[in-house]
């Protein structure tokens, strides 16, 4: 399947997380730290696996080498407030707060990759490799998200 309609399948399903998320009160410490534990982990392994598939092949073409790297750049932004959401309790008013901020950056992030970066990807490469892409890039998902599920256990 085409690489942009894999991820945007996956992103939709965090926008529905975050949405959840953004809808609790600070009395839902239980659904909050569930459903960000799952949201932080889905996201981390999402961000590997582009940056393994999507960006390199973004990278080797002259026309789309800044969007690559311009992901890149979003995803350390978008992992170091998850790194602080999760040193943070989920009951402390700051937390929400911070979730929605970062709800928002995620938002824009993944609107520009089924957007414009999309739309640049779709002119400049062969349907059949964004299609074989798409297969790599599933496959790396799934394999980097049972690794972090595997270890968050051992600990
Ligand atoms: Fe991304
Ligand atoms: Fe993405």
């Amino acid at each position: 399947m085409d690489i942009f309609k894999e991820i945007k399948k996956e992103h939709d399903e965090f926008k529905k997380m975050a949405k959840k998320i953004n809808a609790t009160t600070k009395r839902a410490i239980k659904t909050r730290t569930n459903s960000f534990a799952k949201l932080k982990l889905e996201l981390t392994a999402h961000h590997q696996a582009e940056e393994e598939v999507l960006v390199p092949a973004l990278k080797e073409n002259k026309a789309t080498r800044k969007m690559g790297l311009e992901i890149i750049e979003e995803h350390r932004i978008l992992d170091k407030l998850m790194a602080e959401l999760q040193s943070l309790a989920v009951d402390d008013e700051t937390w929400i707060v911070k979730f929605k901020v970062f709800s928002e950056i995620m938002e824009k992030h993944t609107d520009e990759e089924e957007n414009e970066i999309s739309k640049k990807a779709h002119g400049e490469f062969k349907q059949k490799k964004l299609d074989k892409l798409g297969d790599q890039f599933e496959e790396e998902d799934k394999k980097i998200a049972k690794q972090l599920k595997n270890k968050k256990q051992v600990k």
